[in-house]
């Protein structure tokens, strides 16, 4: 098992890897970032992965330093000396090293890479959720290295025992902390739409398109809190979580109406601790369709490492 890691053109010992002090990734969060799975020794969907960094890079105005087949060979090569079929590639684009002024610097962006293994997935227990007012910037399509609220999210719900939080802008589920929402009602998927107030996963994409193809209705919309006593199953995606069951959707009553509207005065802490718990939402039927999309995701991914097409017959 080895951790690969690059930086700035040179693969370098992830234990003594060093970033200037004055780095903007690590002052400002001024930066951009990926991940990508990688099985059988490839790296999956990485196109759609480097047209999202590509898009991100151009919204903040960040020059994109290599092409996809630079960043491609890259990646590849950063697979190869890690030696792992199954792993993960973490990469990001900073602005580079300067002095600290607001303003944008003259520098270069700065590339750093790691290549970690991933361990088999566990065949995990349905995960519960916490509801948590999603107080993001209104741009959170970038998928920037500023992840403070996430990770403040994150720790909230792993502090009340959920497994991801389910981020509520104005009654209206967006997304988990890291992870797309998808809710089913009936026989159609809902999940919110790619627009600003949701990073537009990569995992996402490939469901709809696995969804597409086993004919199951989307709608590319919000649900809201008042419509979830309506859903009949839950689940999340990512690129590392694949497809994730859900079991049940808590939050903390005094949190209710920051579900809602966020309130204009300052909250006391971000780190809100669930003293009575609300149940949202709760799984009354096994998770079918669910299933389905799961069983899908792991047929395109064994596609993927036969070298076959994942998706349609070959
Ligand atoms: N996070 N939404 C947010 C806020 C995320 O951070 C992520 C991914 C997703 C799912 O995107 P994708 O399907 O492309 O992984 C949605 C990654 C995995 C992370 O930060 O580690």
């Amino acid at each position: 098992m080895s951790v690969i890691a690059f930086y700035q053109g040179e693969f370098v010992d992830p234990a003594g890897a060093r970033v200037p002090i004055e780095e903007r990734g690590h002052q400002f969060g001024d930066g951009v970032y990926e991940v990508v799975r990688v099985y059988g020794g490839r790296p999956f969907l990485l196109d759609e992965h480097l047209e999202r960094l590509e898009r991100s890079l151009r919204t903040i105005g960040i020059r994109n330093p290599y092409t996809a087949e630079q960043w491609t060979g890259l990646i590849g090569e950063a697979i190869r000396r890690s030696g792992e079929a199954e792993a993960q590639v973490y990469w990001q684009v900073t602005r580079g090293a300067a002095e600290r002024v607001h303003t944008f610097p003259t520098a270069e962006p700065a590339v750093s890479l790691v290549v970690r293994p991933v361990a088999a997935k566990p065949a995990s227990a349905d995960a519960e959720l916490l509801g948590l007012p999603d107080d993001r910037w209104a741009n959170v399509f970038v998928k920037s290295v500023n992840l403070l609220p996430n990770v403040l999210a994150k720790e909230t719900a792993r502090r009340a025992g959920a497994a991801e939080a389910m981020l509520v802008r104005n009654g209206r589920i967006t997304e988990g902390a890291s992870s797309n929402v998808w809710l089913v009602c009936g026989d159609t998927l809902w999940t919110a739409p790619a627009d600003r107030y949701i990073l537009g996963g990569i995992t996402r994409l490939f469901t709809l398109r696995l969804a597409r193809e086993l004919g199951i209705p989307v709608r590319e919309e919000a649900v809201t809190l008042d419509q979830l006593d309506r859903v009949d199953e839950v689940f999340i995606t990512s690129t590392t979580l694949e497809i994730q069951p859900v079991r049940t959707v808590f939050t903390d009553r005094a949190l209710l109406p920051a579900l809602r509207q966020l309130p204009e005065e300052a909250p006391t802490t971000l780190l809100p601790e669930v003293r009575e718990r609300v149940t949202l939402w709760s799984a009354t039927r096994p998770p079918e369709l669910t299933a389905r999309l799961q069983a899908a995701y792991q047929t395109a991914v064994e596609r993927f490492r036969n070298h076959e097409p994942v998706l349609g017959r070959a």
